[in-house]
């Protein structure tokens, strides 16, 4: 009998999966080979699209294991002539990655973020980028947690920043984005076309409470109990999905969502309201006995 240990199974997440072949295949860098950047080249791959992945750890078995290519250095990634750099790096370390990456070579090229704040790689891409670089700004609304079955029916933002005016290079640049938008049409996404400012208000409103929400129930060490009822499952739901994100990601959404801190003084003001409510209700009662 062998004694070799089997290699893990690869996730449900990442394993391969069947896709709705592109019919026009890109060839995709990802910049940013993690949790987020796996599971999008994974789809990438399974779609038709080459896909080469680029990080500081070794994960080339992992991007073996879901079709994808893997280098570890920015020159060798730009070597394979992408249509498409997609950044997936940390929210907190895209301007390290920039500052690091030769990004004079990615003039003529489409730069695709995928952060989950909008105005701050604006902001940062329209500065660093060679003017003929392409940006396109987006913010799928889902992840490994989320979404690791479908993507059918989930949202993605995205917002055309800029695209070469030149005329014949305009026409095609313009194909190519289409292009790469097709992917995510092709899943079945709800495709939501808005500016940079307006996802970070709306994601304040939405995303970075849910996550503050699960991780201050985190706090509170919260468990499943005999009597869950539906509600309360839904809250551990929300602890079980936020708390798999790094903290990297949950604090990108406060430091880079000029919103953020807003929410959170709110939400300490709501909760406050809510406990003067209970307690004035509490003397009201008592002063009628
Ligand atoms: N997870 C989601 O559901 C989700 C959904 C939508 C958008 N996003 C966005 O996708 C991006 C990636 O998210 P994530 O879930 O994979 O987790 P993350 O913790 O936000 O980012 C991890 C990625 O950032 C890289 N990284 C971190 N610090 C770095 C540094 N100092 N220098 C270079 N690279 C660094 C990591 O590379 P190594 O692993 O090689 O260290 C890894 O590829 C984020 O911008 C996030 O906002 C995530």
């Amino acid at each position: 009998m062998s004694s070799a240990v089997e290699p893990p199974a690869p996730s449900p997440t990442r394993a391969r999966r069947e896709r709705t072949p592109h019919p026009a295949p890109q060839t995709i860098a990802v910049v940013g080979f993690g949790n987020f950047g796996q599971f999008l080249g994974a789809t990438f791959a399974a779609q038709g699209h080459r896909v080469v992945g680029c990080s500081r750890g070794d994960y080339a078995d992992a991007a073996a294991a879901i079709g994808c290519e893997y280098v570890r250095d920015a020159n060798a990634l730009l070597d394979t002539k992408p249509d498409v750099v997609v950044l997936c790096t940390s929210i907190m370390s895209l301007s390290s990655v920039l500052a690091r990456f030769p990004v004079d070579r990615l003039a003529g090229r489409l730069v695709v973020d995928v952060l989950s704040v909008k105005e701050y790689p604006k902001g940062m891409l329209l500065e660093v980028l060679p003017e003929s670089a392409d940006i396109l700004c987006t913010h799928p609304m889902f992840g490994p947690e989320s979404a690791n079955v479908s993507w059918a029916g989930l949202p993605f933002v995205y917002d055309v920043v800029r695209l070469n005016s030149a005329p014949r290079v305009h026409v095609i640049g313009k194909q190519r984005c289409e292009t790469f938008l097709d992917i995510w049409r092709l899943e079945g996404c709800t495709m939501v076309e808005m500016e940079c400012r307006v996802h970070d208000e709306y994601a304040a409103s939405t995303q970075f409470i849910t996550h503050t929400t699960g991780r201050m129930l985190a706090e509170l060490d919260v468990k499943t109990t005999p009597i869950n009822t539906r509600g309360y499952e839904s809250l551990l739901g929300v602890v079980d999905n936020t708390t798999k994100d790094s903290f990297d990601l949950y604090y990108g959404l406060y430091r880079y969502n000029a919103n953020a801190r807003a929410v959170l003084d709110k939400l300490e003001t709501g909760l406050s309201a809510l406990r003067a409510k209970l307690e004035a209700a509490e003397r009201d009662e008592r002063s009628k006995q």
